[in-house]
């Protein structure tokens, strides 16, 4: 007997729980009903220590909202995104199918890349990203609501990579920033949440300008050097609030998944987001570019292993679904 084919939503599900999360929290649920899928913050799965206003939360729930969109797109359906109510704040988006719209080459694309972006926490090759490539990394944010700001070109390089040890440096001597990194790192391979160590990178040999997280090293591997100065891009939304910061996590998606297609290894420096101090100086540093909400660090490397998620049933409920076929 043949197996039914997976419905389109069961696809648009499974893309949805690949976007990033801080720690690999996986903060969502999501909701099916009709021709709906909610997508709702779970605040048990929240990071209390580094993201105790929901910021990343949200940010994730926007990555995982933009996956669902792209998903359906692909599989040639229209859909509408509406974003928070502030009646309802942990409703962040609810994404509506809204007939038939054939996908474009780039949609079909974009939707590939959700299964092979990854976090790439290791050191990077040196080559350079060339210009058109980053240009299509502007307009992958810009067609998104959101803006890559590169520091290189901006001249906020070195305030900012001094930010990012700083808040390194504050959050090693934090002992329930400790805590709470330590509790959701260094798991087996095939942990349904959290960093397995395969994720993670070598120890660094020397100082470069930036820090990764000291929590994402793998002491078992032996210590490389790695590149001294990375691209880096900061995502700005013009707005603040949540509502700007769903649409950032929808922008900074669609930057991964076009840095993904381009060959691109991409990470993240969250740490300066995460110490009150360190993100006001970072706001102050944008003001009048834009609110930022995360910095991604760019480039070209090997590609490392996926990191698990939760199943799909114990994130979703289905109170009823459109029975279209994916193709
Ligand atoms: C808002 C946000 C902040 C993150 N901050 C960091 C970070 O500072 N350092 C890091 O190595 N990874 C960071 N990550 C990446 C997550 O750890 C990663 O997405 C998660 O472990 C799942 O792995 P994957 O991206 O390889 O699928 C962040 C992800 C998000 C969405």
């Amino acid at each position: 007997m043949s197996r039914p084919l997976p419905s389109v939503f069961d696809q648009a599900l499974a893309s949805a729980v690949r976007a990033p999360s801080p720690h690999n929290t996986q903060p969502w649920r999501f909701v099916v009903e009709h021709e709906v899928i909610q997508v709702w913050l779970d605040r048990e799965r929240v990071l209390t220590v580094a993201d105790p206003h929901r910021r990343e939360a949200r940010l994730a729930c926007g990555a995982a909202a933009f996956n669902l969109q792209i998903c359906l797109r692909a599989n040639g359906l229209a859909v509408v995104v509406r974003l928070p109510d502030p009646a309802e704040p942990d409703l962040v988006a609810v994404v509506r199918l809204d007939g038939n719209q054939k996908a474009t080459p780039g949609e079909r694309k974009l939707a590939e890349a959700v299964f092979r972006r990854h976090t790439n926490r290791r050191p990077l090759l040196d080559k350079e990203v060339p210009p058109a490539v980053r240009s299509a990394l502007k307009s992958a944010a810009l067609s998104e609501g959101g803006q890559i700001e590169y520091l290189d070109a901006s001249g906020r390089y070195t305030p900012v990579a001094s930010l990012v040890r700083q808040a390194e440096a504050l959050q090693a001597d934090d002992r329930a920033f400790r805590e709470e990194a330590a509790f959701w790192t260094h798991r087996e391979e095939g942990s349904p949440d959290g960093v397995p160590n395969t994720a993670a990178g070598p120890p660094p040999l020397g100082h470069g300008l930036v820090s990764l997280r000291a929590s994402h090293e793998n002491e078992d591997l032996p210590s490389r050097e790695y590149e001294r100065e990375p691209l880096l891009g900061a995502l700005l939304t013009r707005d603040k609030g949540p509502h700007a910061e769903v649409r950032a996590g929808m922008a900074m998606q669609r930057v991964l998944l076009t840095a993904t297609a381009e060959g691109l290894a991409t990470s993240f420096l969250s740490q300066p987001f995460e110490t009150p101090w360190t993100r006001d100086s970072l706001d102050r540093l944008f003001a009048g570019l834009g609110q930022p909400h995360t910095l991604l660090r760019i480039g070209y490397g090997y590609p490392t292993r996926l990191t698990s998620r939760r199943p799909v049933g114990e994130v979703a409920t289905h109170r009823t679904g459109p029975d279209v076929p994916a193709r």
